[in-house]
């Protein structure tokens, strides 16, 4: 079988020269063990942070380690009371074939429940992105009918999910930020949103006052860094704000990063703004992948991918987040 490892630490943006392909046989299994085909490897923007250890979350990686990645599989053998032949997991995999895995908390697994719906949404709608959605737009935003709410990075595999899930609550406008005439336009015809903003043009601003008149009462945001600050100047009474990711500093030094001046408004609009781990919710993932998948069959959410294939995609596919041109949840078929 095939397997990616690292082969250098990445400097600045991940290269295809940091991952070398390997062949190697197929593991078997041993007491308290579970061998899982790979069907489906979803990647992340946190993955770069993981080849240079700077999660805390995350054991760290050496030159010649199995790049880490999580991905929906198939047990094909288990060896452990906890999961048998057939079940469909979202796991830590990594990037190969076939993995072995044990229940440990360190996997982080999740048994999926919706076996009418295609295995691929593990990696998205129904994985970890679409319950990050969840969190962020339902649990902390608490969005509601009337609501007015803005999401950066909208047009990814959060972002895309995070419109959704405020349209479902019944929101009145829905505006996305992203990179692009193409993405825009994908927020408009295929993601639910009302507005598409375009940061790469000049003017987003000044786009907010005009789609925003009265201000913004929930902010979903992927992005961090001046946009965040920007949007703290604009928000309502009683606003909003989920603190998802800030994909804007994730390449930079943290001398760079940048100094918000409108916090002071979190006090003054009587608002919330709260940052949140989608694996510390693991007790209620079943909740959520009900809810996503309920909307999914009443066709309120449409899960958007944008799926490469065969396992020596995956550096390509990684590259692709920081590059911007994945639209939706970015991912590798590898087996049916
Ligand atoms: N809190 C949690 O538990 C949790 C869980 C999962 C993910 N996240 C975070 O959620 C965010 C989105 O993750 P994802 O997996 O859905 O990735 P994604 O949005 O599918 O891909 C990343 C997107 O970010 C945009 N981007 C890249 N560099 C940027 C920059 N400098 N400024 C603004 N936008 C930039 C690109 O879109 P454009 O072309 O539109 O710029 C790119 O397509 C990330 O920050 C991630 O760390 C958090």
């Amino acid at each position: 079988m095939k397997q990616w490892v690292m082969a250098k630490h990445p400097k600045g943006l991940v290269k295809p020269k940091d991952f070398r392909l390997e062949e190697v046989p197929i593991p078997i299994p041993g007491e308290g063990e579970v061998l899982v085909k790979t069907l489906y490897l979803g990647v992340a923007p946190v993955m770069l942070r993981y080849m240079t250890n700077e999660t805390s979350f995350e054991r760290p990686m050496g030159i010649g380690d199995v790049m880490i990645g999580r991905g929906v599989g198939m047990v094909m053998e288990s060896h452990s009371p906890a999961f048998k032949k057939g079940d469909l997991l979202q796991t830590k995999l990594g990037w190969r074939e076939y993995a072995i895995i044990k229940d440990d908390p360190y996997y982080m697994t999740y048994k999926m429940q919706s076996k009418d719906l295609n295995p691929s949404f593990g990696v998205g709608a129904l994985g970890m992105n679409g319950f990050t959605a969840v969190i962020g737009m339902r649990d902390i935003c608490k969005v509601k009918a009337g609501d007015t709410v803005l999401v950066s990075g909208a047009a990814g595999s959060v972002g895309s999910m995070a419109g959704y899930v405020a349209k479902a609550l019944g929101c009145r406008k829905l505006v996305g930020i992203a990179g692009g005439k193409e993405k825009c336009q994908l927020l408009l015809d295929k993601l639910g949103y009302d507005i598409a903003l375009d940061y790469k043009q000049p003017g987003l601003y000044e786009q907010l006052d005009v789609h925003f008149p009265n201000g913004i009462d929930v902010f979903f945001d992927n992005v961090g860094g001046e946009l965040l600050d920007e949007v703290l100047g604009r928000i309502t009474r009683r606003a909003r704000i989920a603190i998802c990711g800030r994909i804007s500093e994730y390449l930079i030094p943290p001398e760079e990063y940048h100094r918000p001046k409108n916090m002071y408004r979190i006090g003054l609009k009587d608002a919330k703004m709260e940052g949140f781990f989608v694996y510390d919710y693991q007790e209620h993932y079943p909740e959520y992948e009900l809810q996503l998948a309920t909307w999914i069959r009443e066709g309120k959410l449409i899960p958007l991918e944008d799926i490469g294939y065969g396992l020596e995609a995956m550096p390509e596919a990684l590259i692709s987040l920081y590059k911007g041109t994945n639209g939706g949840t970015r991912m590798v078929k590898v087996a049916d």
